[in-house]
């Protein structure tokens, strides 16, 4: 059994990016492994965001989890806030974090770009992450392609760390990413990864009736003007997405049917919208029906708080240790 740890922002719906990137491994990983996933309100405050708001989509994001499969009897599922030693360890590894390595990442660099005043938060971002995985000891973590290099910077805290403190044992083991065959999707504008922050997302818990607007307006082939004009399935992303909602039977005949102009655009994404609504259905339903349930979620993400504590006691206790702190007497 490995310890599988990953986390998600609250910081929207989830959309079928993160579902196909990394919650579909999610669940796939309970199976055999001793997993823990959490809601990162911590990591969702380093931008701008709205308070109010924030309880709700935390709400909201451990639904989603819920209604995807990820199964309390065989998972920890919990909040980053609720677990103090996540703050707290990630302090203990800024001191051995290297300043250059931070700079060098491509979400810091993407996100401090368009802002005037950079939080510090925004830099240090990835510590509290390495801390997260860390103070469980995980050695598998699920993610998108985009959080490699986070993971890599973990890697090497793991290696300053156990260096330093723990050169007998390696107590801190360096994780390794588990992607899916899904590891960047892309967006409904056909050119950036699908995010949140871009507004270029379909969340997993729309009616089709809200996935047939988005996409209608999605974009395809732009060499593909008129109907009439044949297209290139390999360049378009609508393309690109039948291949995770639609049988291969149907991918193939999106391919010929856009090949030979067969199909319009708008043909083309009927059949996605209705394979996608029919794949999403599911989960919507789990989604709605937990969320007239609000009790019981809280029930959920409370019992996996408390699980979640004691591990993380026991391996701040260690660390702290090995650190040298003095030890409160009992
Ligand atoms: P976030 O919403 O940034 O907290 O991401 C949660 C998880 O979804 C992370 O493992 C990301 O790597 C993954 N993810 C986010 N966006 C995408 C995407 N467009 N394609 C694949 N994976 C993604
Ligand atoms: N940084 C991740 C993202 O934006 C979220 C995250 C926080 C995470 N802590 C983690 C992912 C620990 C995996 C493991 O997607």
């Amino acid at each position: 059994m490995a310890r599988v740890f990953s986390g998600i922002q609250p910081s929207g719906e989830m959309h079928i990016g993160n579902w196909l990137g990394a919650i579909k491994n999610y669940v796939a990983l309970q199976d055999g492994n001793d997993c823990l996933y959490c809601v990162v309100d911590q990591h969702a405050i380093t931008g701008a965001y709205d308070a109010a708001s924030l309880t709700r989509r935390t709400q909201e994001m451990a639904i989603g989890l819920l209604a995807a499969g990820v199964d309390p009897s065989r998972a920890v599922l919990f909040v980053q806030s609720h677990v103090p030693q996540h703050a707290t360890l990630a302090w203990l590894l800024a001191t051995i974090a290297p300043l250059g390595e931070l700079e060098r990442m491509t979400q810091f660099k993407d996100k401090s770009d368009r802002l005037e005043s950079i939080p510090a938060g925004l830099l240090t971002y990835p510590i509290l992450m390495a801390a997260d995985i860390l103070l469980y000891r995980a050695e598998r973590v699920p993610v998108g392609e985009d959080q490699l290099q986070h993971l890599e910077l973990t890697r090497e805290i793991a290696r300053r760390w156990n260096a330093t403190f723990a050169a007998d044992a390696a107590y801190l083991p360096e994780p390794q990413p588990i992607l899916s065959p899904a590891r960047r999707i892309i967006g409904l504008d056909g050119q950036a990864k699908m995010s949140k922050s871009l507004g270029n997302t379909i969340g997993v818990m729309e009616s089709p009736e809200e996935i047939w607007q988005k996409l209608r307006p999605a974009m395809t082939d732009p060499a593909r003007v008129l109907r009439t004009d044949p297209g290139t399935p390999e360049v378009c992303n609508v393309y690109a997405l039948h291949k995770h909602f639609s049988p291969p039977e149907v991918v193939e005949e999106v391919a010929a049917n856009c090949r030979s102009a067969g199909w319009g655009c708008i043909d083309c994404k009927k059949v996605l919208a209705a394979n996608m609504a029919s794949t999403l259905a599911p989960m919507r339903e789990r989604g709605l029906a937990l969320a007239s349930r609000p009790a019981e979620v809280a029930q959920v993400l409370g019992d996996g708080a408390r699980t979640a504590r004691t591990m993380a006691a026991e391996t701040l206790a260690e660390v702290s240790d090995r650190m040298g702190f003095l030890p409160e007497a009992k």
